[in-house]
């Protein structure tokens, strides 16, 4: 049976990639030390999975943890763009010195592969659609500016220390358990959470940027067969589903799905966002096999379904 450990795992992709990494049989540990993730995350799957509730950037508790593991999934982070503009020192210090911890705990570990949660930021605006990994980065926040370090990090880490290392560039992420509740929250989950309430959400600028919008369960078969490919180490892949959406598009899709009309708000541009992003995925199809198995539609009406589902649990909750 393979040991793995995934950082972050009590958050949403990562707690998505622990289901399917147990119903493939692996044995699996979660490092998260809550910031941003919930207990809740994991609960249903009981002792089918232990937490361990730790800083990445604690070295010496990561290290006994990581050690002997076969696979490392590295998603712990502080995932957001305008928190990183707003108050950059806890994201600089989770996402680059933490990542730096868990890759130098891997290494000495002596652990098989890890595979790395890069992000699409990393190529800011660019003329050209779709971004291709050969493309000279251009990252325009904070937040950019680490998860790249981090791919680069990830690629040393395999040249200097022998470490396995796969960085994925995921696009936007959308899927069950991506929590709703901040204002920092990915789009797609306060857009659920507006559609459900049957308010009007707020777009920031003109609504017509766009994104390459990827469901979390072929995220997460992508995060595994990364883990499992032989010849690939040190390299980074996109990991979008190769379409785009505007923020208009969606939210209009959202209305005809659920049959409701609710006009979204409009507020200003935010400072760092991205005009449009759209992976090109030819690498990791060719490379690892990737092969996207949700359309956008069928990946909002599963998504949404969750999100109802949730919604009349937390209420029968409170009226209990
Ligand atoms: N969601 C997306 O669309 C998207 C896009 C690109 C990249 N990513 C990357 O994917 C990963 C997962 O993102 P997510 O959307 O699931 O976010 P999330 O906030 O739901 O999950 C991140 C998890 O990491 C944990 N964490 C943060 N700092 C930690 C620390 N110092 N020690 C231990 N645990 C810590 C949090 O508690 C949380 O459970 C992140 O690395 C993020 O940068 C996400």
């Amino acid at each position: 049976m393979k040991r793995s450990i995934v950082t972050g795992g009590a958050g949403f992709i990562g707690s998505n990639l622990v289901r399917r990494l147990l119903a493939e049989g692996h044995q699996v540990e979660v490092i998260d030390n809550l910031v941003t993730g919930n207990r809740a995350n994991l609960e249903d799957l009981g002792h089918h999975v232990e937490l361990h509730q730790v800083n990445i950037c604690d070295f010496e508790a990561i290290l006994p943890i990581v050690a002997g593991a076969d696979r490392v999934f590295h998603l712990a982070a502080l995932p957001s763009v305008p928190k990183s503009i707003a108050n950059p020192v806890p994201s600089h210090e989770f996402n680059i010195n933490g990542t730096f911890s868990v890759y130098r705990a891997a290494a000495e570990g002596r652990v098989k592969r890890l595979v790395y949660a890069a992000s699409s930021s990393a190529y800011g605006d660019t003329e050209i659609l779709p971004k291709v990994e050969t493309m000279a980065p251009r990252p325009k926040s904070p937040y950019a500016v680490q998860k790249l370090l981090g791919e680069y990090y990830a690629s040393v880490f395999h040249e200097c220390f022998g470490l396995e290392t796969v960085s994925l560039r995921f696009f936007n992420v959308f899927g069950p358990r991506q929590d709703p509740n901040s204002v920092y929250s990915g789009v797609l989950s306060l857009f659920m959470k507006c559609l459900i309430e049957r308010k009007a959400p707020v777009i920031y600028g003109d609504g017509e940027q766009s994104r390459d919008f990827t469901f979390v369960e072929d995220v997460a078969s992508l995060l595994i067969k990364a883990a499992e490919t032989p010849g690939v180490a040190g390299r980074v892949f996109n990991a979008g589903n190769g379409n785009r959406y505007t923020l208009n598009e969606t939210w209009g899709l959202l209305q005809k799905i659920e049959g409701v009309s609710i006009p979204a708000g409009y507020g200003p541009p935010r400072n760092g966002d991205v005009r449009h992003s759209q992976a090109d995925t030819t690498a990791a199809v060719r490379d690892l096999g990737h092969a996207p198995q949700y359309s956008f539609e069928e990946g909002l009406r599963a998504t949404l379904d969750w999100y109802k589902k949730d919604h009349e649990r937390r209420l029968a909750l409170v009226s209990a």
